[in-house]
């Protein structure tokens, strides 16, 4: 009625209206119990709620910050690939982060690897400690270390294995071990850079395995989620409660679309693997390289560990390059195929520089004396073909380093 007329004005002259038109637009084909179909693939269930067969009975879902059908058709399949009993699903990995730190209370104490990704840091020295939820940061690769940190009020121990960007690996099952002898300390793993494709946390002893789904099990770097895998009942029901109390689920699209990238995770995994290790052995000979972390190489510090406790490695890897910050700039700045970006895990090569992006909140000496330095440059490896990235690897290491340039016919490819 925007031109100022009545509705007996507006209708005049026309045929009366088709009777039930807004009712049956509403309610036709929408009836709840037809969804049984046979389709291949998991709908996308976007009702944020769900009918009642009598008031407090219904069939599993009610209000969908509890549950919803395609969410739990995803954390159904995440709990299989975690060997777990169970996975929840949240808004992102921040988020899953957030909603397992509520299971302590004010006063509680956590234990953190030193060294986790930057978003890690910032939650627990700038949110989770302003609600008096105390973190240390201790070396967990060294029992010692741990043990000896671990306090009458520690609730938690948060590892990363490998850590972002610097790779340590971190014994799972020794550090259960430790955390599990001083009482009913939770150990959580950040699995984001493995993947349970590679590393099982939860075989190995710890209680919690959570992921930034975000990364490799996503793998189009088009989503953002968290998943939190489980087996003890206890965890489970009180993290499901949270879940829904705090609400920062995934959206039904995004749990569709984590769900097709599960389909090709174990393919993506392996390539991710392949062509890393092509990777780390190319800049490893490399005269323009000082130093490549990547945990597939023998000289990876930890390699023994990571063979007992992982299948193999991911995309993920880190290198020093000679020179100075002006030479790591440089090198950024030429890569063609890669893209400079943060995040990790998705399709295509990434790189970044990890002292001014994804750990530039970081305080500076906490950076260096984890090595996270000027020439640190951390790689997702993509899925192109092997090839074409080191190609194009060598091209910016040849614009970083024009004087030393190393010739073509050495290059592995
Ligand atoms: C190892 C690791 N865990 C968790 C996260 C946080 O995940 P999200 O970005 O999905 O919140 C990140 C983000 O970079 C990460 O690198």
């Amino acid at each position: 009625m925007s031109a100022g007329y009545e509705e007996s004005e507006l209708l005049s002259g026309f045929q009366a209206h088709f009777e039930q038109f807004s009712t049956q637009a509403l309610h036709i084909t929408q009836e709840p119990e037809q969804w049984t179909s046979m389709a291949m693939v998991p709908s996308i269930s976007l009702s944020n709620n769900s009918k009642q067969s009598t008031s407090g009975q219904h069939a599993g879902f009610n209000y969908c910050c509890s549950a919803n059908l395609t969410q739990n058709c995803l954390e159904k399949a995440v709990a299989a690939i975690d060997g777990a009993k169970y996975s929840l699903s949240f808004a992102s990995g921040s988020a899953a982060m957030m909603t397992i730190v509520h299971l302590l209370k004010s006063g509680d104490n956590i234990i953190c690897m030193k060294g986790v990704h930057g978003g890690a840091n910032q939650y627990f020295c700038r949110v989770a400690s302003e609600m008096g939820v105390e973190t240390l940061f201790v070396d967990c690769t060294s029992m010692k270390s741990l043990n000896a940190a671990i306090k009458p009020n520690t609730k938690l121990v948060w590892i990363e294995t490998p850590t972002n960007p610097m790779m340590k690996v971190i014994d799972i099952k020794a550090c259960a071990e430790t955390a599990h002898k001083h009482g009913d300390i939770i150990l959580v793993v950040d699995n984001t850079f493995m993947t349970s494709y590679f590393q099982r946390p939860l075989a190995l002893g710890a209680d919690i395995c959570m992921c930034s789904a975000t990364k490799y099990m996503n793998g189009h770097s088009d989503v953002i989620m968290g998943l939190a895998s489980m087996n003890r009942e206890d965890l489970y029901e009180r993290l499901k409660f949270l879940q829904n109390a705090i609400g920062a689920i995934p959206s039904p699209f995004d749990c569709y679309m984590c769900n097709c990238g599960l389909k090709t995770f174990a393919l993506r995994m392996k390539q991710h693997f392949r062509n890393a290790l092509a990777v780390a052995k190319f800049l490893e000979a490399d005269p323009r390289v000082d130093k490549v972390i990547f945990p597939g190489l023998p000289s990876h510090p930890q390699h023994d560990l990571i063979k007992q406790q992982c299948t193999g490695s991911s995309g993920m890897m880190a290198f020093l390059i000679k020179g100075g910050l002006e030479n790591a700039k440089t090198f950024l700045k030429n890569l063609k195929l890669f893209t400079l970006a943060e995040s990790l895990g998705g399709y295509g090569s990434l790189a970044e520089h990890s002292a001014t992006m994804s750990h530039s909140s970081v305080p500076k000496e906490e950076r260096d004396a984890l090595g996270i330095s000027d020439t640190l440059i951390r790689l997702s490896i993509g899925l192109e073909d092997s090839v074409d990235i080191i190609e194009d690897l060598h091209q910016a290491l040849k614009a970083a380093h024009p004087n030393a340039i190393k010739p073509a016919e050495q290059i592995n490819l």
